[in-house]
């Protein structure tokens, strides 16, 4: 059988999160477990395929998607029951451990820290700390949820531009950092390719050792499992050996954050 060949799914159900980010809970014809940090290939008949990242696994499969160019312009059209396309899921995910975990997301990189959330609280596991930074608080997902996970373990939220009601903290996540409450922890990056670099930086400041930080790297993709090579990072395709890398593994490649 053709691996790239997408299964054909539905929309059980779609809503906006923000002015340019929505939803859609995606019936899971592949049954199969997936892994926090893994992606699916999306597909439109015709019109072709995006690699999103999956934010939960209950009910169906969950991707908060941003609108970002032709194929996801698109989706934000679709309807509650239309036909879409869905292989995966693929790639390595972050490390499931005992270790305390800080989560540092921007913008769109909450949907894959969700899906580290929820395995973890699903395993009676709250070692975990949030620190997410939004453009604005218009940007914010899952601001419900952001209030339950609150109850359970250590969120922080800023925004780079505060509106009227904003009372929170203002600047880039990297200006939350002074929360982290134990450098001997497993560090997950997941945002906007700046922000990953400055976060990087910052922990290397704090004597964070490489070996504890990852990153969830993002490239243009075509085949999403290792054949076309659209989407190297040095010697490593990121939907093969990724997308989630130890920063010890490529951090000395030139491009990484370009
Ligand atoms: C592993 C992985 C997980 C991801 N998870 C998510 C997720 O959970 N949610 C989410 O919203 N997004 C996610 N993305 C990003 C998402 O895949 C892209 O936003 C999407 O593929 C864009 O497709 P498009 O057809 O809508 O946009 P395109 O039309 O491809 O355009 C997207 C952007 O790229 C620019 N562009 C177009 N062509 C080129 C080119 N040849 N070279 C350089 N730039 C170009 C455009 O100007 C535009 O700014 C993920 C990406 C990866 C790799
Ligand atoms: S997308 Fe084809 S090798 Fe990664």
């Amino acid at each position: 059988m053709n691996p790239m060949l997408p299964l054909k799914s539905k929309i059980l159900d779609l809503w906006d999160e923000t002015d340019d980010i929505k939803s859609f809970l995606i019936e899971d014809v592949i049954n199969k477990k997936p892994l926090p940090g893994q992606f699916y290939e999306l597909s439109l008949s015709g019109l072709g395929e995006v690699p999103i990242s999956f934010a939960s696994w209950e009910d169906g499969l969950l991707f908060s998607i941003k609108r970002a160019g032709k194929i996801t312009e698109y989706l934000h059209r679709m309807k509650k029951n239309d036909e879409i396309g869905i292989r995966g899921p693929y790639g390595k995910g972050f490390p499931i451990t005992d270790k305390f975990k800080v989560l540092i997301a921007g913008g769109i990189g909450l949907p894959p820290a969700r899906s580290v959330i929820e395995h973890s609280l699903s395993n009676s596991d709250n070692k975990i700390q949030l620190l997410y930074g939004a453009r604005s608080p218009r940007d914010l997902v899952y601001k419900e949820l952001l209030n339950e996970w609150k109850k359970k373990f250590d969120v922080k939220i800023t925004v780079d531009v505060a509106d009227d009601n904003w009372s929170g903290h203002v600047g880039v996540v990297t200006k939350i950092f002074n929360y982290i409450k134990n450098t001997d922890s497993f560090f997950y990056i997941i945002g906007p390719t700046i922000m990953m670099k400055f976060a990087v930086m910052e922990l290397k400041k704090m004597n964070v050792p490489d070996e504890n930080i990852f990153l969830s790297m993002e490239r243009r993709m075509k085949c999403g499992i290792g054949i076309c090579g659209h989407c190297n990072i040095g010697k490593y395709y990121v939907c093969k050996d990724g997308p989630v890398f130890n920063y010890s593994l490529i951090k000395d490649i030139p491009e990484l954050f370009f």
